[in-house]
């Protein structure tokens, strides 16, 4: 018989390790043993785990209010809607909110096809952008879309920043473009300068919407509140997820001034924005902006990329990424360096085959980063099965 577990498809690093504790950016297993956690959890600690301002938070409202339907209004919903668009890009006005990543790039083809009138969509190769039917329609990887034949929706997909495949891909007939401002579950690829410009004006051009998904690079992560605004590009929707509630389940689709009205019930979910997550929400953004993490992100971001290139190991292909979303290509698979890692104690994630990916919590300092660089280094190095 499976387990859930089993039945999940993502990227395996290794079973039998039971993580029960985590401070900062380590975590700990039932045998006491202590990790580096240079994953976050797939992006999800950009606070760092257990941050006490979200777990005040979240004792706070536990005491007062758990849960409470949209239907009426919550002060720590709103207070989420207002502080997520202070900093967010110019000109988005609305926020939807919801529980998951994948439930927000659903919310956003909803909205994109209601105001467009339109059906059909751009996407990347490589891209990733959830798992359940719209989202997956827009997931490139056969892996993820095997055995969905025919129940997913039209997308096009076109090599990721190349702007003449974009030029001809896109259509009066297309509601929205989507893409990641960098690709991450693809292999932490930066577009190049100039790329995200051309395509919001080819956008503008043919009438189509610029979906932004920001599930992965959003929330400081990239040295900015949002990857997007690296660039002078202001999204039409922009999807986020992962890291809002400092643990907690929460995401959302905010979208800008420019679109028309969603229509009233288009769209709704019983536990998005409920006031726990919401709560933990607000602590979370309120301590990146106090700690400034989208500055120590792009220092310190700095000083692992320098430090992986200084290594100059035959294995690496290349070191790249921005801020603290980093990706070490090697020149040969990268599951056994993984699993090598891990028994050292540090805790990186997978993207693509030969792609070890860094996307550690934002709080944590140069000593920590400087032993998981020395690991690695130490394991590329060593001899490997
Ligand atoms: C860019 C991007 N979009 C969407 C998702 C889906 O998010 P979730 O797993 O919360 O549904 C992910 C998850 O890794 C992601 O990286």
């Amino acid at each position: 018989m499976l387990s859930e577990s089993d039945l999940e498809s993502g990227a395996i690093i290794k079973r039998g390790i039971e993580m029960v504790r985590g401070d900062g950016c380590h975590v700990w297993d039932a045998t006491g043993k202590k990790y580096i956690d240079m994953g976050a959890s797939y992006g999800v600690l950009n606070v760092g785990h257990r941050n006490r301002m979200v777990l005040d938070a979240i004792k706070a409202q536990s005491e007062e209010l758990i849960y409470v339907s949209s239907s009426y209004d919550n002060p720590a919903r709103r207070e989420l809607m207002e502080r997520l668009l202070s900093v967010s890009p110019e000109g988005m006005s609305r926020v939807f909110l919801c529980n998951s990543g994948t439930e927000s790039m659903e919310a956003a083809l909803k909205f994109a096809f209601k105001l467009t009138g339109r059906k059909k969509l751009v996407a990347a190769k490589r891209a990733f952008h959830g798992r359940t039917l719209g989202s997956l329609s827009l997931t490139f990887a056969p892996a993820h879309r095997e055995g969905m034949d025919g129940l997913l929706l039209p997308v096009e997909f076109v090599p990721y920043g190349v702007i003449d495949e974009m030029n001809r891909a896109v259509t009066e007939e297309t509601a929205a473009v989507v893409l990641e401002p960098i690709q991450g579950e693809g292999g932490v690829h930066v577009p190049p300068e100039g790329y995200l410009k051309a395509v919001r004006e080819i956008c503008d051009e043919k009438g189509a919407l610029l979906i932004i998904d920001e599930v992965q690079t959003g929330l400081c992560r990239t040295g900015r509140f949002f990857a997007i605004q690296h660039s002078s590009v202001a999204p039409d929707i922009m999807c986020v997820g992962k890291s809002l509630g400092g643990g907690l389940p929460i995401a959302a689709a905010v979208l800008s001034r420019r679109m028309g009205e969603v229509p009233k019930g288009l769209h709704g979910s019983t536990f998005g924005g409920n006031p726990l997550a919401c709560a933990a929400a607000n602590a979370s953004l309120e301590f990146m902006v106090e700690e400034r993490l989208d500055v120590r992100a792009a220092s310190l971001g700095k000083h692992l990329m320098d430090g992986l290139r200084d290594l100059k190991c035959p294995q690496i292909r290349e070191v790249r990424g921005r801020g603290l979303m980093v990706g070490l290509e090697l020149r040969s698979r990268a599951g056994p360096f993984l699993s090598a890692l891990l028994d050292k104690g540090i805790a990186a994630i997978p993207t693509g085959a030969s792609v070890i990916r860094f996307l550690p919590p934002l709080v944590i300092g140069k000593d920590d980063i400087d032993t998981a660089v020395s690991t690695v280094k130490e394991v590329l190095d060593g001899p490997v099965s």
